[in-house]
């Protein structure tokens, strides 16, 4: 029996669809890329923007046409955004809803006659780092996200589930963990925080290095910034989800901080860690975005050294309050107001990459090229180059020294490949 995944959205419905491979593969169930013949086909589904969802159900009705004797299952943030006479024509064999996702494996196992095996920890090897999940919903509702809706109040998971799975990743030989949710800021188990948390899985014996994903700003980011400049293990890269540069727009969309928030922490961090890689998304056109307002983003994001930026042109999503807001942007505007984003973090990510020439890196080798040219991520979330990398240094970090920067990416030799199975 074969399953194949389509997964759209967040690094955290990516960690759910391994989860579910591992659950899959344990049954005996293997998958198959994404367009092969499949006997099942699971469609992990986003709706943060309208274009998301409805290119979520687009794709449900061409695989149906394409493939009608697949076992096709439809499950994420369309099956609770979508409206319900859509999902009700939807040509799908089993829509999961939120509160069936965790059981997901075990009601589709059933439904092609095989029994579920105990579920496993560890996910298939298919990706050269573990992401590890650790909570899951948001109540910040935020005046423009429909998340809050999709997913659900916060859970977090326990304290120790957590450790356990963690370890059980570097037992398997995963050098990196990825510490994902829905808003991390919010994770809790008794008196535990995200930081304690973060504390513990950096003292892992064993482990290479731990990711964040992104925290909301106003929250626990200062603490964090704090155990990243004690924690060399704890990759240098912080990515806030800053959404805009104007405070009348930070209001309006309900956020937690104000532009003088965002300056005083990075002001305070970057005098730390100079060299820390920075993050954002924004969201452009949101109503009420005057070009004056957009103005204050685009020199919030010029003032620090914002390397990586995710650029949301506005969406109104049905049944939050921003969607009844007047003022609306045009359309092409706010597909204009990310385009020029996009081209200005193309060239602050190439600024970026500079410093690091000369300067000894430490890259998790995620593949080879066609010219055996390996390619992988620093801490700092550098894409990197590597000429003569042996094969066997895929998915280990390796340390090398960067001479060049093309395009946005580095380009480096390596000084030393480590058979890595810890930093002591
Ligand atoms: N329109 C556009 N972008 C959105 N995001 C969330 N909701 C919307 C929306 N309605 C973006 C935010 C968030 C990211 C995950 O998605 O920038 O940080
Ligand atoms: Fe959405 Fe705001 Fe929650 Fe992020 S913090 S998931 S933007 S409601």
């Amino acid at each position: 029996m074969t399953v194949s995944f389509k997964t759209f959205g967040c690094r955290l419905n990516r960690a759910e669809t391994a989860r579910f491979e591992a659950e899959f593969a344990a049954a005996g169930v293997t998958r198959v890329a994404f367009g092969a013949p499949a006997e099942i086909v699971i469609l992990h589904t986003c709706a943060i923007t309208q274009s998301a969802e409805h290119e979520c159900l687009k794709l449900a009705r061409a695989l149906k046409k394409k493939n009608p004797r697949a076992l096709l299952v439809f499950v994420g943030c369309a099956v609770e955004a979508a409206p319900p006479e859509a999902l009700r024509v939807l040509p799908v064999d089993l829509i999961i809803p939120r509160d069936k996702k965790d059981g997901l494996v075990a009601l589709v196992l059933s439904r092609v006659g095989i029994a579920p095996a105990a579920t496993p920890v560890v996910p298939a090897r298919s990706t050269q780092r573990a992401s590890l999940k650790i909570q899951d919903g948001c109540d910040f509702f935020c005046t423009y996200c429909i998340v809050p809706h999709t997913r659900g109040e916060p859970r977090s998971r326990p304290f120790a589930e957590c450790l356990h799975e963690a370890e059980a990743f570097i037992a398997a030989g995963f050098q990196e963990i990825v510490v994902t949710g829905c808003n991390i800021a919010c994770y809790r188990d008794g008196g535990k925080r995200l930081v304690d948390l973060l504390a513990a899985l950096a003292g892992l014996s064993g482990l290479g290095r731990l990711r964040l994903g992104s925290v909301e700003p106003g929250t626990v980011e200062r603490e964090i910034v704090a155990l990243m400049a004690a924690t060399p293990r704890l990759c240098r890269f912080l990515h806030l989800p800053i959404q805009s540069g104007d405070n009348g727009v930070l209001a309006r969309m309900g956020r937690r901080y104000t532009v003088e928030d965002i300056a005083h922490t990075l002001g305070d961090t970057l005098r730390r860690m100079p060299n820390l890689g920075l993050g954002a998304d924004i969201i452009t056109g949101f109503p009420g975005e005057t070009a004056e307002a957009f103005a204050q983003t685009r020199a919030l994001i010029d003032a620090f050294p914002f390397s990586n930026v995710h650029v949301f042109p506005y969406s109104e999503r049905p049944g939050t309050p921003a969607s009844t807001y007047d003022r609306s942007v045009p359309d092409a505007e706010r597909k204009r107001r990310a385009v020029d984003l996009i081209q200005l973090k193309q060239v602050k990510r190439a600024r970026f990459a500079q410093a690091f020439l000369g300067r000894p890196v430490e890259v998790l080798v995620e593949r080879f090229d066609a010219s055996n040219v390996a390619h992988g991520w620093t801490g700092e979330y550098l894409d990197c180059q590597i000429a003569d990398v042996p094969r066997t240094a895929k998915a280990r970090l390796v340390t090398c020294v960067p001479h060049a920067v093309k395009k946005e990416s580095l380009v480096a030799r390596l000084t030393e490949a480590r058979t890595q199975t810890g930093r002591g």
